[in-house]
C-alpha cells in the first residue's frame, strides 16, 4: 500500500485550520481495502454560520477581495494552477486513497483541473458589460457584478474537478465561497484549500466546510446571507435545493444533476472503433460519471458483432488496486456498491443478456467487474435508471427515427453521441438530440472552453466556458441622464 501523507483534515474557515464548534469527527473511508483513512472535522450548522460570515466579510465593499484589480485576481488564479501542478502527483494519491480511482487518472485529473483554473484566470479582467442606444436623452449601460457569497456542494465522482468547475469562475466574478465536499472524498478539497492560501487569496475568500449533506450540506442552502448555491449529485437532492433556495432567499441555483445519456451506433461505423469509443463512455471512472453513456443503441446490422466485441473489450479490462497501473479501481462506498450490485441483479432478472462481468471482483473493497448487458428492452429498470456504475447496456434498433425517439425517451438529458460517418446522419442526430452536450465520433470530450450541463432533469444552467462564469455575475443596468440641451 502506498503511504500518502494527511496533512489537513480540519474545517478551512478565513485561511485558518479549525476544529468544528461541536469538536465532532467523521470517518473518511478507502474504498480499495474498507479501512478508515482518517477522522476529519465535521462541519454542521455552527461552523457553516461561521464561513458565512467570513465569505461576507471578504465580500464587503471596501475588503482587500472586492478592491483588488480584476488583473490580479487572474493573477492569483494562476498562481494557484501552479501550484496543483506543482503538487499533481501529491493530490493524485490523496485522490486516489479517498476514492479509489486509478492513480495515474488521479493525477491527469489534477492537471486537467489545473486547465480549467487557468481558463477561468485569464477571464478574470475581461468581464465585459454592453452599452445600450437607450430610448431618451441618456447613456445606458450594463455592468456585471459578482453575484455574492456562494455555496458550493460537491460530488465524489471527481473531487478535484468538481472543486475547480465551481471556485474557478466563482472567483474570476470576484464572489467568495464556502464549499462543502462530499462526506465521502473531504480530503483533497482540504490540501487545495491550503493551495489557495498559499497562492496568497485573501482570508474568508475560500471556506471550506466537510460534513454531511442533510447538516452542513443543508446549513447552507438554507443560509439567507447565502446569495447562490451551485450543486453537482442526484437529481432527489437537486430537487431539494431548489425548493428551499426558492422558499429561503431566492438565492441563485445552479445544478449538474443525474444522466441516462445514449450512444447511437450506425451500421457504417468501423465496429472495433466504435465498441471501443462505448467502453470509453460507460467505464469510464468506473462508471461513476453523470455523462456516462450507459445505453449504447446499435444498429441491427453490426448488432452482433458489436456485442461480442463490447463483451470482449470488458473482459479485458483491469480491475483493481488503484495505486497499481489499472484501468478500473473501487467504486467509492458500500452504499453505491450495493446499489450496482443491485441492478445487475435485477438487468438478469428482467432478462437481459449479461455477455461480461456481472459480478463484485474480489472480496474486499467495493470492486466491480466490468458488465455488458446485451438485448436490453428500453422499459428495464436498467435502461432507465442512472446505475453509476460500470454497466453497459446494449440496445438493438432499425432506423433514425426510431432510435431518436427511444434515446430522447428519458427524463435525463445531460450527454448524447453518435458514432457515423454519415455527415447528414451526423447533423440531423445533433438537430434532434436533446441533451446539453452531443459529441459526434468522440465522447465526453469536456474541456474548459465548452460549456457542460444538462436538459431537463439533468439541471439547470451551465459550468465552464464563458457561460460558466455568466452563472457568477449579476446584471446591472445604468442610466445616467444627461444634461439639458443648450440653446444654441
Ligand atoms: P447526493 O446528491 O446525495 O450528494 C451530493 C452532495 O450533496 C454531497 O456533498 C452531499 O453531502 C450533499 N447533500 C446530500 N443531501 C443534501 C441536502 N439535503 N442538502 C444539501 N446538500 C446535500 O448524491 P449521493 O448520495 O452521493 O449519490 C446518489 C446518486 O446521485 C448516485 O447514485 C448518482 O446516481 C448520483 N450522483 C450524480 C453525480 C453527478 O455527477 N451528477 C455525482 C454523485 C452522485
Ligand atoms: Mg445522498
Amino acid at each position: 500500500m502506498v503511504k500518502v501523507d494527511i496533512k489537513y483534515t480540519k474545517l478551512f474557515i478565513n485561511n485558518e485550520w479549525v476544529d468544528s464548534v461541536s469538536k465532532k469527527t467523521f470517518p473518511t473511508i478507502n474504498p480499495q481495502d474498507e479501512s478508515i483513512i482518517t477522522q476529519v472535522a465535521e462541519g454542521d450548522k455552527a461552523d457553516v454560520d461561521l464561513a458565512v460570515e467570513a465569505a461576507k466579510k471578504a465580500f464587503h465593499r471596501y475588503s482587500e477581495w472586492r478592491t483588488l484589480d480584476a488583473s490580479q485576481r487572474g493573477r492569483l488564479l494562476y498562481k494557484l494552477a501552479d501550484l496543483m501542478e506543482r503538487d499533481a502527483k501529491y493530490l493524485g494519491e490523496l485522490e486516489t486513497l479517498d476514492c479509489g480511482k486509478p492513480v495515474k487518472q488521479a493525477e491527469g485529473e489534477v492537471v486537467w483541473a489545473a486547465s480549467v483554473i487557468r481558463f477561468y484566470a485569464g477571464k478574470a479582467d475581461k468581464i465585459l458589460g454592453n452599452t445600450i442606444p437607450a430610448d431618451g436623452e441618456v447613456i445606458s449601460m450594463t455592468m456585471k457584478e459578482p453575484v455574492g457569497i456562494c455555496g458550493q456542494i460537491l460530488p465524489w465522482n471527481y473531487p478535484i474537478p468538481m472543486f475547480v468547475w465551481k471556485i474557478g469562475p466563482a472567483l474570476a466574478a470576484g464572489c467568495t465561497v464556502v464549499v462543502k465536499p462530499a462526506e465521502q472524498t473531504p480530503l483533497t478539497a482540504l490540501a487545495v484549500a491550503a493551495l489557495v492560501k498559499e497562492a496568497g487569496f485573501p482570508p474568508g475568500v475560500v471556506n471550506v466546510i466537510p460534513g454531511y449533506g442533510p447538516t452542513a450540506g443543508a446549513a447552507l442552502t438554507h443560509h439567507p446571507d447565502v446569495d447562490k448555491i451551485a450543486f453537482t449529485g442526484s437529481t432527489e437532492i437537486g430537487r431539494i435545493i431548489m425548493q428551499v433556495a426558492s422558499a429561503v432567499n431566492l438565492k441563485r441555483v445552479t445544478l449538474e444533476l443525474g444522466g441516462k445519456s445514449p450512444l447511437v451506433i450506425f451500421n457504417d461505423a468501423d465496429v472495433d472503433m466504435a465498441a471501443d469509443l462505448a467502453h470509453r463512455a460507460a467505464f469510464a471512472n468506473a462508471g461513476q460519471c453523470c455523462v456516462a453513456a450507459t445505453r449504447t443503441y446499435v444498429q441491427s446490422g453490426i448488432y452482433d458483432k458489436f456485442v461480442a466485441k463490447a463483451a470482449e473489450i470488458a473482459k479485458k479490462r483491469t480491475v483493481g488496486n488503484p495505486f497499481e497501473d489499472v484501468q478500473q479501481g473501487a467504486q467509492i462506498d458500500d452504499e453505491m456498491f450495493n446499489k450496482v450490485m443491485g441492478y445487475i441483479q435485477s438487468g438478469k432478472k428482467e432478462g437481459a443478456k449479461c455477455v461480461a462481468g456481472g459480478a463484485r471482483h474480489g472480496t474486499v473493497g467495493y470492486f466491480v467487474q466490468p458488465t455488458v448487458f446485451a438485448d436490453v428492452k428500453d422499459n428495464m429498470k436498467i435502461a432507465r435508471e442512472e446505475i453509476f456504475g460500470p454497466v453497459q447496456s446494449i440496445l438493438k434498433f432499425e432506423n433514425f427515427d426510431e432510435v431518436v425517439d427511444r434515446a430522447n425517451d428519458s427524463n435525463y438529458g445531460l450527454g448524447a453521441g453518435v458514432v457515423t460517418n454519415d455527415v447528414t446522419t451526423a447533423l440531423a442526430f445533433i438537430k434532434h438530440a436533446r441533451a446539453g452536450s452531443v459529441w459526434v465520433n468522440t465522447y465526453e470530450h469536456v474541456t474548459p472552453q465548452t460549456p457542460f450541463g444538462g436538459f431537463r432533469e439533468s439541471g439547470i444552467g451551465r459550468e465552464m466556458g464563458e457561460d460558466g462564469i455568466q452563472q457568477y455575475l449579476e446584471n446591472k443596468t445604468v442610466t445616467f441622464k444627461l444634461p439639458k440641451k443648450p440653446q444654441l
